[in-house]
C-alpha cells in the first residue's frame, strides 16, 4: 500500500494518475460501487470507485456505515458530479467492522438530543466534525494571539486550597473516606488528616495565581478547565468549562478592553480564514432550521453574516449607569415583561437585560464597564466616585455574557478594607496581599468563556453541543 494521505490534502492537491492510500470511516456505500470515505480531516468525503466484480464478496459485504477502511489506488478525475477527483479503488483494507443493525448512526440527519446520548460517536457526524474543528482553530488563534503579542502562557493550579474568587460554587476535592469523615473534637471535618491538610477545592479561576504571574513577567494567560458547582440547567452554563484568562500589568481598563476586542475579532478573523468549509455548512444548517421557526423568532442573521458584521463593527462601550437607564426606560420593563423588573440603580444584570441591550437596543456586542461595588469581586478597583468599580463584561448576541473582567485593586489598604467589607479573611489572602506590598503596579484582565466563544462562531444554540463531553447537573457521562 502506498502511504496514506489525508483526505484535506488529497482534495486540494491529488493529481490524476498518483497513487494514494486514503483511511477513514465510510459514510455510505451506494449500489456496491460508490464509497463517501470521511477521515476527519475535513468536512467533505473522498468517493472510492469499486469494481465490485474484481473485489472479494467479504470485503464487498464488509463496507458497511461506520467501517473503518483504507483504500489504495489511482487517482482519477471524477465523472461524477460534486467532486473533482476520485479514487478507483485497488485493494481495500477493512479494519473494523460496523454492524449495521446496531451502529446507531445512520445516513441521515440525527437530532442534537440524541447525539448527546451517544457523545462518544457524534464526532463521526458532519455537524460535530465541524465544531470540533473549529474548537480547535479558535484555541489555536487564542495561543497564536497571545504568543505574537508577548504574552507567557502560565499554567495556574487546578487543585486549589484558595476560596476567595467568589466566582460560584466549588467541587471539594478529597481523600478522606466519605462515609467515615474524621472529625475534630469541635465536631468539624478534620482536614488535618486530609491529603493537603487543609480543605481543597476544584478552581473556579486561574485569575489570582495569574495576578502573581502577571507582576513579574508582565503580560502572562491562562487557557484551562474551570468548574462550578452551580445548579444551572441553562444553554449557557457548564459544571467544567475552559476559560481564558490574559492578566497585564501596567495596563487600565480602557487597555483591557482594547485587548479583549482585538481577542474577540482574532479569533472569529482565524476561524473564518481557516474553517470556511465548516462554516459554511453551519451557516447552512442554521438556515434549515430557522426555516422551521415563525418569523418572530428568527435570527435577523445568518451565522457567516453575523460574524462579518462583529469584524466591521466596534463594540458599543456602554457604562453600567447609562445600560440601566436604557433599561428602566424600555419596553419590557416598562410593561414588567421582564422575569426580573430593574427598579432602581445597583440592581445585578440578568441575562434577559443583557439579551435586551444586545440584541434589541444595539443590536451589536456591548461592553458595559464601571458597575456598582456591590454586585461585584472584592479585587475590581474602586472608581473615585467611591460607588463602582473598574469592571467590564462583554456581552454578544445570542449569548449574553461572553467575557468578564476588570482592573485590579492594586492599592493594598483599599483592598484591605473591600476584603473586610466582604468578609474575606486576610491571613488566607496574604500571598496574594504580597503583590500590593511589594512593588504592586496597576493592572488588569479578564476570562473568557470558550465554550461561550464557540457556541458564537458556530451558531450552535446549546453549551452541550460545543464541548466534546459535557458536564451538567446529572450528567457526567464518558
Ligand atoms: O465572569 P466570570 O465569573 O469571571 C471570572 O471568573 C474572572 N476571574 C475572570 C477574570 O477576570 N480573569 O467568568 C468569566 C467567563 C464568563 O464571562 C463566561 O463567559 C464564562 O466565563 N463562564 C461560563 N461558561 C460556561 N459555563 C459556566 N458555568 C460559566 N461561568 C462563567
Ligand atoms: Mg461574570
Amino acid at each position: 500500500m502506498s502511504k496514506r494521505v489525508k483526505i484535506k490534502h488529497l482534495i486540494k492537491e491529488g493529481q490524476p494518475g498518483e497513487k494514494v492510500t486514503v483511511s477513514g470511516w465510510v459514510r455510505t456505500f451506494r449500489q456496491n460501487r460508490f464509497i463517501s470515505l470521511n477521515d476527519g480531516s475535513c468536512l467533505s468525503n473522498m468517493q472510492i470507485v469499486v469494481d465490485f466484480e474484481n473485489m472479494e464478496e467479504s470485503i464487498i459485504k464488509s463496507i458497511t456505515t461506520g467501517a473503518a477502511i483504507s483504500a489504495s489506488g489511482e487517482v482519477v478525475e471524477s465523472q461524477g458530479r460534486g467532486q473533482r477527483i476520485e479514487i478507483q479503488a485497488e485493494t481495500i483494507e477493512i479494519h473494523g467492522l460496523a454492524d449495521p443493525d446496531k451502529y446507531p448512526l445512520q445516513a441521515k440527519r440525527h437530532g442534537l438530543e440524541f447525539l448527546r446520548e451517544i457523545a462518544h460517536l457524534r464526532f463521526r457526524t458532519n455537524t460535530f466534525g465541524a465544531i470540533f474543528r473549529i474548537r480547535h482553530s479558535a484555541s489555536f488563534a487564542i495561543h497564536k494571539f497571545f504568543n505574537d503579542r508577548g504574552f507567557y502562557y502560565m499554567h495556574s493550579p487546578i487543585l486549589t486550597g484558595s476560596d476567595a474568587e467568589g466566582a460560584g460554587e466549588m467541587f471539594q476535592v478529597t481523600t478522606l473516606p466519605l462515609n467515615d469523615v474524621p472529625k475534630t473534637e469541635d465536631g468539624e471535618v478534620d482536614y488535618k488528616q486530609d491529603f493537603f491538610e487543609k480543605a481543597t477545592n476544584l478552581t473556579v479561576s486561574g485569575q489570582l495565581e495569574a495576578e502573581l504571574g502577571a507582576l513579574a513577567l508582565s503580560e502572562v494567560y491562562t487557557f484551562g478547565p474551570t468548574f462550578r458547582a452551580e445548579n444551572s440547567h441553562t444553554s449557557r452554563h457548564l459544571a467544567e468549562f475552559w476559560m481564558i484568562e490574559p492578566e497585564v500589568a501596567f495596563c487600565d481598563l480602557e487597555d483591557n478592553m482594547n485587548l479583549a476586542e482585538d481577542m474577540l475579532k482574532y479569533i472569529i478573523q482565524y476561524v473564518m480564514d481557516h474553517n470556511r468549509e465548516d462554516l459554511d455548512f453551519l451557516d447552512n444548517r442554521l438556515q434549515q432550521e430557522e426555516k422551521s421557526k415563525p418569523q418572530h423568532q428568527r435570527s435577523p442573521m445568518a451565522l457567516i453574516e453575523k460574524l462579518e458584521f462583529c469584524l466591521a463593527n466596534d463594540f458599543e462601550r456602554v457604562s453600567y449607569t447609562e445600560a440601566i437607564r436604557i433599561l428602566m426606560n424600555s419596553k419590557p420593563n416598562k410593561k414588567k415583561k421582564f422575569q426580573f423588573v430593574i427598579e432602581e440603580w445597583g440592581a445585578d444584570l440578568h441575562s434577559e437585560h443583557e439579551r435586551f441591550l444586545v440584541e434589541k437596543h444595539f443590536k451589536k456586542p456591548v461592553i458595559l464597564y464601571d458597575y456598582p461595588k456591590d454586585i461585584k469581586s472584592f479585587y475590581m478597583r474602586l472608581n473615585e466616585d467611591g460607588k463602582t468599580v473598574g469592571a467590564m463584561d462583554i456581552l454578544f448576541p445570542g449569548i449574553g455574557e461572553i467575557i468578564g473582567g476588570s482592573q485590579r485593586e492594586e492599592r493594598l489598604d483599599v483592598l484591605l478594607s473591600r476584603m473586610k467589607e466582604m468578609d474575606i479573611p486576610e491571613e488566607e489572602m496574604s500571598w496574594y496581599l504580597d503583590t500590593r506590598r511589594f512593588g504592586t503596579c496597576p493592572h488588569a484582565g479578564y476570562g473568557l468563556g470558550f465554550e461561550r466563544m464557540i457556541l458564537f462562531v458556530t451558531g450552535m444554540a446549546n453549551i452541550r453541543d460545543v464541548i466534546p463531553f459535557p458536564r451538567y447537573p446529572g450528567s457526567a457521562e464518558f
